[in-house]
């Protein structure tokens, strides 16, 4: 699949859409996301990332889990996947590599939109549980980072506000 191209139009309009049709990604397209996910810079090489794409059985697990109350959130997208980074508790190295994880799930989010599809990084509290980490087999030692909703976009959300790049960039003498 390819859409947009430019890197510059790409960073700029992605977006986060809290709205998708019913059709799940198919196991192609996210495998061309995640493939992509291996090129985000890592120190060390540590590969640090692990992408868990949900199944009906663990998505069940996962809303009973969360309870009546948050369970029809995750309904929103057709296709769900847990993000998390191995730790080592090397406290610098854990350090890297959560960074290095958050990278490779910004590369999946543009890549996905890159494809006009829609995404969305979450962090259901749910995975931060024993409950909701059992439920989609994250192991003691894996950081979970966001559960990357994918689907087709079936709204245009709007441009949230952005700092001017006065207030955050810093020229040093
Ligand atoms: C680490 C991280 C966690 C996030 N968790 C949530 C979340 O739990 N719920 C939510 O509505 N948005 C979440 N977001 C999405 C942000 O709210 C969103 O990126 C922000 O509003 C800017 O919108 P945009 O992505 O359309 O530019 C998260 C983003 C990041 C980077």
């Amino acid at each position: 699949m390819r859409g947009l191209t430019d890197i510059s139009d790409l960073i700029r309009s992605r977006r986060t859409h809290k709205s998708f049709g019913p059709a799940p990604v198919p196991p192609e397209v996210v495998d061309e996301l995640l493939e992509l996910a291996r090129w985000a810079p890592n120190h060390h090489r540590t590969n640090p990332w692990r992408f868990r794409v949900l199944g009906p059985e663990t998505l069940a697990r996962l809303k009973e889990a969360a309870g009546p109350g948050e369970a029809p959130k995750l309904d929103r997208a057709p296709t769900l996947v847990v993000a998390s980074a191995v730790l080592t508790g090397d406290l610098e190295q854990d350090e890297e590599d959560i960074c290095a994880t958050a990278s490779a799930i910004y590369a999946v989010l543009l890549a996905a939109h890159g494809r006009k599809l829609a995404g969305y990084w979450r962090t259901p509290s749910v995975l931060r549980t024993k409950a909701g980490r059992d439920a989609v087999g994250l192991p003691d030692g894996e950081r979970f980072l966001g559960l990357i909703h994918l689907g087709t976009p079936r709204s245009d959300p709007a441009v949230p506000g952005r700092a001017p790049l006065e207030t955050y960039r810093i020229f040093l003498p």
